[in-house]
């Protein structure tokens, strides 16, 4: 199927999720409980994980649809020009006077690269299913729909339902992973894609329960349980485990040691660049999709920074694009 009900060709990749503005504060060692410590550098990015997965699915050279909603402050002039620079349609990307731009403040320990977060998420809350409604058109046009849980859990839902009743590909990334997760939407998601933390909390199970391999395959049976489809969980360093649709065969894809310096976004490098080939190599086996997106995905936990962390096209291997 390459055309919408409209007669338009479709568009590769919508992506409804968190738009964020990041303040990255790097340090020597996280503080404890009631210490304050020195940053001894900072950064201010283009965030939210929706936002970052679309403009990891622009760099691949994806055509990219984003929905969501920005504040009427700076930090939104400015998202909206991001996205804009990397050629996304930004059409379902609303301007909420009544909020502000969400904001994170995330700190990153130097030595080990592991990021703490904290996120305000201002407009990104009023994301509703009334909203999605509006914007039904986007979820029709794109090939692959892909949703994070930044929004409100009933605007996931609702797109969702919106591109499977278009027959569209859906891939659910539920992070932050929330309390009172609807069941419904193992059955809405073809391909669900969580990290580690929030694989084990879907299931029930303590954020910090998977610590090896064979702990999320354990998870991955019992996300299977619940109905989920494809699954893949992302586990940092330690690369991804997968079980297809219509089968109970776990796998693992590795990642070669790198020398990471800043993991933050690794997990949504990942889910967009996946977007990407699910979009535009659908015929790719999901082992080898899976594998391309680590690829990208472990160098871009080679550099600082969110999206500026993330590598096109033109700067990755010609391998990955045939
Ligand atoms: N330290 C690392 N070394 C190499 N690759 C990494 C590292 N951390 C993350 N990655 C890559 O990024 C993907 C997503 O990272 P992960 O930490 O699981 O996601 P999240 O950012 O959501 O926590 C991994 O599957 C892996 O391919
Ligand atoms: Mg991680």
């Amino acid at each position: 199927m390459t055309e919408s009900t409209a007669g338009f060709a479709l568009q590769d990749i919508c992506v409804l999720g968190g738009i964020i503005t990041d303040f990255i504060c790097y340090v020597d060692k996280e503080p404890a409980s009631g210490e304050t410590v020195l940053a001894s550098d900072f950064s201010q990015g283009f965030g939210g994980k929706g936002a970052n997965q679309c403009i990891m699915a622009a760099r691949m050279g994806a055509s990219c649809h984003m929905v969501g909603k920005v504040g009427s402050d700076p930090n939104g002039v400015e998202t909206l020009q991001n996205f804009e620079n990397h050629l996304v349609n930004k059409d379902s990307v609303e301007v909420d006077s009544s909020s502000h731009t969400g904001v994170a403040t995330i700190s990153v320990e130097k030595s080990s690269g592991k990021n703490r977060i904290i996120v305000a998420q201002g407009a990104n809350k009023n994301v509703d299913a009334f909203f999605i409604g509006s914007h039904s058109s986007a979820f029709e046009n794109c090939r692959v729909t892909l949703a994070g849980m930044e929004v409100m859990q009933d605007a996931v839902i609702e797109a969702l339902r919106r591109a499977k009743n278009f027959k569209r590909t859906t891939i659910l990334n539920p992070a932050p992973a929330p309390n009172g997760f609807n069941q419904e939407l193992f059955n809405l998601a073809d391909v669900l894609c969580p990290n580690e933390s929030e694989a084990a909390k879907l299931v029930g199970k303590p954020t910090d329960f998977i610590k090896s391999v064979e702990d999320a395959k354990q998870v991955a049976r019992d996300l299977r349980k619940y109905g989920a489809k494809t699954i893949i969980i992302t586990l940092g360093e330690m690369g991804c485990i997968a079980m297809a649709e219509g089968s109970e065969n776990i796998f693992h894809v590795e990642v070669p040691p790198v020398n990471a310096i800043d993991t933050t976004g690794a997990g949504d490098c990942f889910c967009g660049c996946l977007a990407f080939f699910m979009a535009r190599f659908p015929k790719l086996a999901l082992e080898e999709k899976i594998r391309r997106s680590c690829a990208v995905a472990s160098v871009s936990v080679q550099k600082r920074g969110t999206q500026l962390s993330f590598p096109r096209k033109e700067e990755l291997p010609a391998e990955l694009f045939q």
